[in-house]
């Protein structure tokens, strides 16, 4: 069983994935993080994350390792935790453009292929391109959207303290990085042809999860 949840920043995708995949027995790979990951690193060693050659020489350099238990994901970069240095602004600024480099890509999509394949009763996988190039034979694919306030007031909901940022400026930035996450030349964020589309605008997290396991049941009893 493997399940390929995609959308754009502030869908609810991560606290979906993480619930669908604990209530079912299955295991849990943030894609995202792994990205946030490999752009902490990069600012870590100086590399300019805005000079893809450089970024594409040093792509290989980091090891990540993501563990998969939905209710404690981990993600370490060179052995060190990074679940608190990669949700900094820093990070999130960064992303989207270290993301955009194809190295990167291709050894990130090589890791998600692996936990994919090692997941012992299958997995949720969560990201951009899960659905139409990482995973193209999931069992079920979910694209997620919601509409930019919707997205916006759910992001600053998450921030803490001097971090949340007016809505506004939230909205701003999300545009922003769903813009160059949907304009890259690499498997841009998506949704594939076959993928189910949940819009969680008016919906709570609960409703979204019991739509994502209904969804999961009924290919389940198919089979
Ligand atoms: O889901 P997130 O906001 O933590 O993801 C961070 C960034 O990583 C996002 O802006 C785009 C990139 N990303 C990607 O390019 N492909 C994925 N499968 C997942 C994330």
């Amino acid at each position: 069983m493997i399940v390929a949840i995609d959308g754009p920043s502030g869908t609810g995708k991560s606290s979906t994935s993480k619930a669908v995949a604990a209530k079912l027995g299955l295991s849990y790979l943030d894609t995202g993080a792994q990205y946030r990951a490999m752009t902490w690193w990069m600012l870590s060693n100086g590399v300019d994350v805005n000079d893809a050659a450089e970024v594409a020489t040093a792509a290989h350099k980091p090891t990540i390792v993501s563990g998969t238990d939905p209710a404690a994901p981990t993600i370490t970069v060179d052995g060190a935790d990074a679940t608190g240095p990669i949700r900094t602004q820093e990070v999130t600024a960064a992303v989207s453009a270290v993301s955009a480099v194809p190295e990167v890509r291709a050894r990130l999509v090589e890791l998600q292929r692996s936990a994919a394949a090692a997941a012992p009763n299958g997995i949720v996988v969560e990201g951009r391109d899960i659905g139409t190039t990482v995973l193209p034979d999931a069992t079920l694919k979910v694209f997620l959207t919601a509409s930019a306030e919707a997205r916006a007031a759910r992001r600053n909901g998450e921030l803490k303290g001097k971090e949340a940022a007016d809505l506004a400026a939230t909205q701003a930035a999300l545009a922003k990085r769903d813009a160059a996450d949907s304009g890259r030349k690499t498997s841009p964020l998506a949704k594939a042809d076959d993928a189910i589309e949940v819009d969680t605008t008016d919906l709570t997290l609960d409703q979204v999860i019991e739509c994502i396991v209904t969804l999961i049941e009924e290919k389940r009893a198919a089979r």
